[in-house]
């Protein structure tokens, strides 16, 4: 549901559990056996393109089945209740439901009405855990990139939020996610895009963009977001970005090694500049390759590791235990790899 569900081993343990789904989703036939037999349901109530693929893209390299709703084309158009959806949803037998919301706390919600496991995929401008996660593993392996070793030790680095923070999820579960592994959170932007108050958010705030970026090793660009803003908080977009865009005489001023990131949909032109977001030093396209890989750990860790569910633990059910999940999966035609891969405990 949130960062602080995690707190900082759990992010540890997630990032270091990515790297072995990294190194599947790399292969040529990107999947294993680890979560067959399983149902993944997502269930989107608000528009979204990365976050719904790469959960299911993440469910599929894990061979689980999976289920998509979609409310536009649901009965809740016909009035029936977020409960009642979910309950029929749950139902039809599901071990995890990917929810997304445009209310805070909506997944929370789900999660006491049904018996499947439930992750937040993003609730209103509350949480969007996954997206953090995602973003420190991509940060570590820039990161592990130029130094040779994979650090989960954040304390050196410097990190600018920068943007709509006020309606942004992602910014709360990124500050906390970063300041968990010892980042110097600043976050930048106008103060009516700011939170009331610094309470519960580990960073300090300014609305001097040009005053930091000579000092900050990563700088995460936010997308606008004007379905969430009902009131004149900025006096136009053109204005908002000679203040607040990364512009590509802004991005001369960061250091070479600076990295460049946004959890996407972006506003190319307004927030960032194009030439920037398409540069040497953005790693917006490492974040989405990175996100099926981190989902891959999440959904692991909740249905093998801990959970709701009621099957029996993975490693019991099939031959050869936790390694032989992810081994490449074997093929029918092959008799020895029919037996090591089938199921001693017949599911549900
Ligand atoms: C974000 C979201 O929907 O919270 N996108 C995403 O999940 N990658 C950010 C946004 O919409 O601006």
């Amino acid at each position: 549901m949130s960062i602080t569900d995690l707190g900082r081993e759990g992010i540890i343990e997630i990032l270091q559990r990515s790297d072995a789904f990294s190194e599947v989703s790399a292969r040529a036939i990107p999947k294993v056996p680890a979560l067959r037999g399983r149902t993944v349901a997502t269930l989107f109530f608000e528009n979204s393109t990365r976050t719904r693929l790469s959960f299911e893209t993440a469910a599929k390299r894990l061979s689980a089945d999976t289920m998509t709703f979609t409310a536009s084309s649901s009965s809740l158009q016909k009035g029936e209740s977020l409960r009642d959806t979910v309950e029929t949803i749950d139902a039809m037998g599901v071990d995890a439901m990917v929810v997304r919301h445009s209310s805070s706390g909506a997944p929370q919600l789900v999660s006491k009405w049904v018996n499947a496991s439930v992750i937040n995929a993003g609730d209103g401008a509350h949480e969007h855990p996954t997206q953090a996660l995602l973003d420190c593993y991509t940060i570590r392996e820039a990161l592990s990139v130029r130094s040779g070793e994979k650090s989960e030790d954040f304390s050196k680095l410097r990190i600018a939020i920068v943007g709509d923070i006020s309606h942004s999820r992602v910014a709360r579960s990124n500050v906390l996610a970063f300041a968990a592994l010892g980042a110097k959170v600043t976050l930048v932007g106008p103060t009516t895009l700011m939170p009331n108050s610094l309470e519960g958010w580990p960073a300090s705030q300014t609305c001097d963009l040009d005053g930091v970026l000579q000092d900050v090793d990563v700088v995460y660009v936010l997308r606008v977001q004007l379905e969430r803003i009902h009131e004149a908080l900025f006096p136009s977009l053109r204005e908002y970005r000679s203040r607040f865009g990364l512009t590509v005489e802004r991005a001369r001023a960061l250091g070479p090694n600076a990295l460049i990131m946004h959890p996407g949909p972006m506003n190319r032109g307004v927030e960032i500049d194009s030439e920037v977001a398409s540069g040497n030093n953005a790693h917006i396209t490492d974040q989405v390759r990175n996100g099926v890989s981190v989902r891959m750990a999440v959904l692991y860790s909740l249905l093998t590791l801990s959970g709701k569910s009621d099957h029996a633990p993975l490693d019991e059910s099939v031959d050869g235990g936790e390694d032989r999940l992810l081994d490449a999966p074997r093929y029918e035609s092959d008799p020895a790899s029919q037996k090591a891969s089938r199921p001693r405990v017949r599911h549900g």
